[in-house]
């Protein structure tokens, strides 16, 4: 039987547990001078984005070639989706040439749920329309476990365009799991209904979020998901609702700064809070090539 990742929300807290301690040992090698494991040695790995990427579909294709696997990247511009092939169709094309692991990400919720049982390859989640961004959320869990020691306990405040991000949902799943406790805060335009019911508490404010915060996790505003305007400017945004250096000072004095990236600077976070002492930004795209190697690791071997 073939083992995905499509969620979070499917893991139990000793799964997510073990792909910590997993990606934890890759991280060692993502920072030593040789990059190269035969941990997916003969496995092909292809990576299909609908959306763009930096960082998700680099650090996939880098976690794959350190393992020594095949890596091949595939997007909609430039492919045959471009003439209108079908999800369905690309996705069991590529399926047939014998890929071993399919990265996806699509805008639409549910995609990579839709494929799964069509192909023989793993299917890994790299984002799925505001449903979940699983390595996401691990890589994030990561980067607090190196810096805070664990996890549990922890209070976790999560600010900004709540309502269109995958990152925060994963983010939900995985932290309250391993027993956080989450706060979401933001304009309630950007609040989704029923999200407390995901155990976290709500605050239409940044300010009431973030206090006593030992995680203060910025989300990227995702104009390109709102038809309509949700707020009246970029600027106004950061005024009431940008993370800056005075805001910073109602949360833990040790307390991190994150953000999934890409970061609109002066817009989520001032440039002195995403270049600061406490930002640990920059590490969390480490922890994303581990913790891609620690998954598809795994997957090759039977799951987690
Ligand atoms: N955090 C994240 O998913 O970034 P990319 O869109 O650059 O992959």
């Amino acid at each position: 039987m073939k083992h995905d990742l499509l969620g979070l929300k499917e893991l139990s807290a000793d799964q997510i547990k073990h792909i910590l301690d997993t990606a934890a040992s890759m991280k060692e090698v993502v920072k030593s001078p040789n990059k190269k494991t035969p941990h997916l040695q003969g496995k092909t790995v292809v990576t299909l984005f609908y959306e763009n990427s930096t960082r998700t579909r680099l650090s996939f294709e880098l976690a794959a070639k350190y393992m020594s696997a095949n890596a091949a990247n595939i997007s909609s511009s430039g492919s045959s989706v471009a003439k209108g092939e079908t999800l369905i169709d690309t996705a069991e094309t590529i399926n047939a040439m014998g890929t071993d692991i399919l990265v996806m990400r699509h805008g639409m919720s549910g995609a990579p749920h839709l494929l799964s049982p069509l192909v023989s390859a793993a299917v890994v989640n790299a984002g799925d329309g505001m449903n979940e961004h699983p390595t996401q959320a691990l890589l994030d869990m990561l980067t607090i476990k190196e810096h805070k020691g664990h996890i549990e306990g922890l209070k976790v405040a999560i600010v900004g365009d709540v309502y269109h991000s995958r990152v925060v949902r994963s983010n939900i799943y995985g932290l309250t799991k391993l027993g956080a406790e989450v706060s979401v805060g933001g304009p309630a335009t950007l609040m989704p209904m029923g999200i407390e019911e995901l155990g976290v508490k709500v605050f239409d404010n940044v300010q009431e979020a973030i206090v006593d915060a030992d995680i203060v996790m910025g989300l990227r505003i995702q104009l390109e998901r709102q038809k309509k305007g949700l707020f009246p400017s970029t600027r106004e945004y950061f005024r009431f609702f940008g993370i800056d250096e005075q805001r910073l000072r109602l949360a833990k004095p040790d307390a991190l700064v994150m953000h999934p990236g890409p970061v609109n600077r002066g817009v989520e976070l001032s440039t002195s809070v995403i270049d600061g002492e406490r930002s640990v930004i920059t590490d969390q795209v480490t922890s994303g090539v581990a913790v891609r190697m620690a998954v598809m690791y795994l997957l090759s071997r039977g799951g987690f």
